[in-house]
């Protein structure tokens, strides 16, 4: 089995943990560290709808409480024919923290495409310009 498919099923499983009563769209992701880790996040909704976090960011953030800190790739999956690819606030801090990583976009049976975090985001805003 390829990192890809690995992460991708990783990303499938995260979903079932979903906690989406609100939007019932349930996602997963899977972040690929360099040295093989997988780190899953899914999206968790609130009541005020407002404090929603996606599944991209919480499999980042889980990934750097741990200290992991040099990332390959990520998978998103939802279950739909169209691809689910990570929204604004999700691409800045997957391009600070991750830079120019492997995105691979999924639903429950298919791979849909790969894309690279850097067409993802282009002219970012980091932390060079603050030099
Ligand atoms: N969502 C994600 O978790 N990741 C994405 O890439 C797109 C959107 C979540 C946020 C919200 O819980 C639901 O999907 C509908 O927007």
């Amino acid at each position: 089995m390829s990192d890809s498919d690995r992460l991708v099923a990783a990303a499938r499983a995260a979903r079932e943990n979903a906690s989406a009563p609100y939007s019932n769209f349930k996602v997963g992701a899977a972040l690929l560290t360099r040295d093989g880790k997988i780190f899953t996040g899914c999206n968790v909704e609130n009541a005020t709808y407002a404090l929603t976090v996606c599944a991209e960011r919480v499999a980042l953030l889980k990934a750097l409480s741990e200290g992991a800190r040099e990332f390959t790739e990520i998978a998103v999956v939802a279950d739909t024919a169209a691809p689910t690819p990570p929204c604004g606030p999700c691409r800045q801090l997957l391009w600070e923290y991750c830079g120019d990583i492997t995105v691979t976009l999924a639903n429950l049976t298919s791979v849909s495409g790969q894309h690279r975090m850097r067409n993802l985001l282009p002219l970012p805003f980091d932390n060079r310009l603050l030099k």
